[in-house]
């Protein structure tokens, strides 16, 4: 799909890291921009320097999505493009001290991670079908998830994330499967580690095991890069049901 400013895209989670340069770099290429996020002061500053809509919405509340989505069509039209990035990670090991994994905890992550995921994308998946199909193609729409190298490698501590990305991934096929006959195409990016407040707090000694299990380039991935590749993904027709690992060939090490 050609990204120019007839494209509106709602991008979860861009209040922050790899969905603000999402944000950002779909804007560059002339989309109208709709941010979905719970942290309404970072989000509102990114929508007014973009010119787009910041809606505060719980992608974990499937009635926060609705009302999001209704409050981004109405304002900037029915998106075309959904990349979803709301996320948060946990480390908790499956037992602590003999105690097991609280599972309100493990249930968390799912259900914002995993969950959240599906919500936005199969309401905005609901939107992007009653529209009219563009290009040779007939496309309608493109969605984008974000899974993380965790749903192949997960580290220790990471039982519950690793989880919600690997539902993320494996909804990826079946998804783009069902929402084929309306034209709409699915794919996740897998990304390894990234340098985003959700990585560059973690200790250093826990970032440089995972950067020394990077053969090459050695160092986190900087968010222009993860926002390319999602551009790529809704410029590039032929992608479809596929999740993309983007880690400089890292294999996660076990901590
Ligand atoms: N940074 C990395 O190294 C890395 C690696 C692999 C995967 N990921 C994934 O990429 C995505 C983006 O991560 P990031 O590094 O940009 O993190 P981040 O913490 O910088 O941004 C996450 C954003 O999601 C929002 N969010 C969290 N819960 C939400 C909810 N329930 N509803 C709406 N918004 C919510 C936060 O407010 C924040 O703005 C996440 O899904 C994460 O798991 C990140």
């Amino acid at each position: 799909m050609k990204i120019d400013q007839n494209i509106v895209a709602v991008v979860t989670g861009a209040a922050s890291g790899l969905g603000a340069a999402v944000a950002v770099e779909l804007h560059r290429r002339g989309a109208r921009i709709g941010i979905l996020d719970k942290n309404e002061a970072e989000g509102r500053v990114l929508a007014n320097d973009l010119g787009g809509l910041f809606v505060d919405a719980d992608v974990s509340d499937p009635h926060s999505v609705a009302n999001a989505l209704l409050s981004v069509r109405s304002e900037l039209g029915q998106e075309r493009v959904c990349v979803n990035c709301a996320g948060i990670a946990v480390a908790h090991t499956t037992l602590h001290k003999g105690a097991p994994h609280d599972p309100a905890l493990f249930e968390k992550v799912v259900r914002i991670n995993l969950i959240g995921t599906f919500n936005v994308a199969s309401q905005s998946a609901a939107g992007m079908a009653k529209t009219e199909p563009l290009g040779p193609d007939g496309e309608r729409g493109i969605i984008v998830n974000t899974a993380s190298i965790a749903a192949f490698e997960g580290q220790i501590g990471h039982a519950a994330y690793s989880a919600s990305k690997s539902g993320v991934v494996g909804m990826t096929l079946p998804m783009a499967r069902d929402l084929a006959r309306d034209g709409i195409r699915v794919v996740a990016v897998a990304p390894g580690m990234f340098s985003t407040p959700m990585a560059v707090d973690l200790p250093d000694h826990l970032k440089q095991s995972v950067i020394d299990n990077i053969p090459f380039p050695a160092r986190l991935g900087d968010p222009t890069e993860f926002a390319s590749l999602v551009a790529h993904c809704v410029e590039n027709t032929m992608l479809n049901g596929e999740t993309i690992r983007l880690d400089g060939g890292c294999r996660m090490p076990p901590k």
